[in-house]
């Protein structure tokens, strides 16, 4: 069958601009590779938690976020990073709002049928954080205390599972982990559940703090994504070829001056 004149000459038109556009100079060239790194891929974070993912003046910093920057180039995507409560989000990458998550999120099987996760980055011990003088280091410790956790974080999970076998434990939630130390310190709770190097982080502002390591309790904190998300593979693979190319560990030593430690406690 004949084609109209029309059609075969659009077609022509068609196929000459794209072999005149891929042999072109490298002025097209570098702009077509331009429109590749223009792909934008928003990462929510809730910045509360030093040295993590925290305001510095204006600037939402930390290790997660240096991590997230590594991995954007890595895999030639622009970053734009949108901060919210802890609680906002799983739902945020549910509803697509943000492509994926880096907040010190631990994997959990529970958050795993709702979404997904990369390989963890980090791993470390949860800590009890009191202005006492003894410190808390078991479970049974937190009986007859109220204890303060982050809504929505496995510490409230954690805590709530306590309180469910002892009924002498009082939890409760708040959004923002600034919020628990304030309560903390206005003697309005007794103990704080977060992770030991955040609450190391506050103690250097606030020293009447007691930071201990609560035994049997490690936790690990991976990059969260929407379920099935296609960039999984491909943030896996950036986290690799940092991990090999030195970066992270760069990354690492920058804000955990004690790196080497990093893996075994405080
Ligand atoms: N690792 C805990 C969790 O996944 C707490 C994380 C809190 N993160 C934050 N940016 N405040 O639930």
């Amino acid at each position: 069958m004949h084609m109209p004149f029309l059609k075969r000459l659009s077609l022509f038109l068609i196929l000459f601009s794209g072999t005149f556009l891929a042999g072109c100079s490298d002025d097209k060239a570098s702009s077509a590779v331009e429109s590749d790194k223009a792909v934008e891929l928003v990462m929510g974070t809730s910045a509360d938690m030093p040295p993590f993912e925290f305001y510095e003046a204006s600037q939402i910093v930390g290790y997660d976020i240096d991590i997230a920057k590594a991995i954007a180039k890595e895999i030639g995507v622009k970053l734009q990073i949108r901060d919210m409560d802890f609680s906002a989000l799983i739902p945020s990458l549910q509803s697509g709002r943000v492509q994926f998550v880096m907040a010190s999120m631990t994997p959990t099987p529970e958050r795993e049928k709702s979404i997904s996760f990369s390989e963890p980055y980090l791993t470390l011990p949860l800590a009890a954080v009191t202005l006492e003088q003894d410190i808390i280091t078991t479970q049974k410790g937190l009986s007859n205390k109220r204890v303060g956790v982050q809504l929505g974080s496995t510490h409230e999970q954690f805590a709530r599972d306590v309180a469910s076998r002892d009924d002498t434990v009082k939890v409760r939630s708040l959004n923002k982990l600034a919020e628990l130390i304030q309560e903390l310190i206005s003697g309005r709770l007794d103990v704080l559940i977060m992770e030991t190097k955040t609450a190391k982080s506050f103690q250097q502002v606030n020293p009447d703090l007691k930071v201990a390591a609560l035994e049997d309790n490690t936790v690990s904190f991976a990059i969260a994504f929407p379920k099935d998300s296609k960039w999984i593979e491909k943030v896996n693979k950036a986290l690799e070829n940092l991990q090999v190319s030195g970066r992270l560990n760069a990354i690492r030593a920058a804000w955990f001056s004690d790196y080497k430690n990093t893996l075994s406690g405080l």
